[in-house]
């Protein structure tokens, strides 16, 4: 196995404590991602538990079931927020626990030719499911002004949102914009030589993954279906990397523990230990929320 497929998953012994509350319950993990989740979870489960994994990306899929090699585990190619229709097919009520543990992997960053990373020339891509006809490209390349300043405002928080947004129509006006490479180079031409902590072209490439990706959507899609999806006495668990989501999430618990069905677990997001992080560097920026639907 290639060193670039190692995604070590964040929290996982916490989140293995919050959510594995019945040694042989059924488990969905929305984002399976390669399978490392997962397979921490069946080894602290008994022989008749299961876990449904779902993921756009058919690739990790594949990694993740070779890895995991535990008959326990049943994939889905499908985007978590199809996770009640298919647990209706499946005759589930619901779920003990569901992790979701949103945006993407290393193994989609380190990768090229996914198109996510800003440090390795690529395709500009940058689609979880391959088989989603809007890419980066289509955005850059097609989308309205008007619409590539909305999406670097609101997905990237880009303060040079129009700046960036216009030097895009220029560049585009002369050729194509298809590479990675390509565009970090427009955006460092709008940032010259200011430079801050994170790399000048980070928050466009978050801002059209979320945008190519349809992000936010799903997690505000699945955050509204949650009681289609865990049974009474079950939870839910999402871990978020960016203050966009966390706040949807933040807002949607608070929203569901005000009803009475719902108990916050945690009151506050919880955050990876600093050994972690020293060892992990992805976990710098998570947060875990869990919520608990009460029993009837
Ligand atoms: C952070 S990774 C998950 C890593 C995984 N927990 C592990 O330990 O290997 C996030 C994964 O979610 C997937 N993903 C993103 N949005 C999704 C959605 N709406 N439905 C299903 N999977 C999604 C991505 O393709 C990616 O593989």
């Amino acid at each position: 196995m290639s060193e670039t497929w190692i995604h070590v998953p964040v929290m996982a012994p916490q989140i293995a404590d919050f959510l594995l509350t019945n040694p042989n319950g059924i488990y969905l993990d929305g984002t399976l991602g390669l399978g490392g989740h997962a397979k921490f979870f069946l080894s602290r489960l008994g022989k008749e538990a299961r876990i449904l994994g779902f993921d756009k990306d058919q690739e990790a899929l594949k990694i993740a079931q070779e890895r995991v090699h535990d008959g326990r585990l049943t994939v889905f190619h499908a985007s978590y927020t199809q996770a009640p229709d298919e647990l209706k097919k499946l005759g589930i009520l619901g779920v003990d626990g569901a992790l979701f543990d949103l945006g993407l992997s290393s193994y989609q960053l380190d990768n090229p030719a996914r198109g996510f990373s800003i440090l390795r020339d690529g395709p500009l891509d940058m689609r979880f499911d391959t088989g989603n006809p809007l890419n980066a490209e289509v955005i850059v390349n097609t989308w309205p002004l008007s619409e590539l300043e909305r999406i670097l405002k609101d997905y990237g928080e880009e303060r040079n949102f129009n700046k960036i947004a216009l030097a895009i129509m220029q560049a585009r006006r002369q050729a194509p914009i298809t590479t990675t490479g390509q565009l970090v180079r427009i955006v460092e031409g709008v940032y010259g030589s200011k430079r801050g902590k994170i790399h000048p072209a980070t928050q466009t490439f978050q801002a059209l993954r979320i945008a190519c990706n349809g992000e936010l959507e799903a997690v505000a899609e699945v955050l509204a279906s949650l009681g289609d999806v865990i049974k009474p006495g079950g939870r839910a668990a999402v871990l978020t990397f960016h203050s966009l989501e966390d706040r949807l999430v933040k807002n949607r618990f608070k929203e569901l523990a005000h009803g009475g069905e719902w108990l916050l677990v945690n009151k506050h997001a919880i955050a990876a230990s600093f050994e972690e992080i020293r060892q992990n560097r992805r976990a710098r920026s998570a947060k875990l929320r869990v919520i608990e639907r009460v029993k009837l």
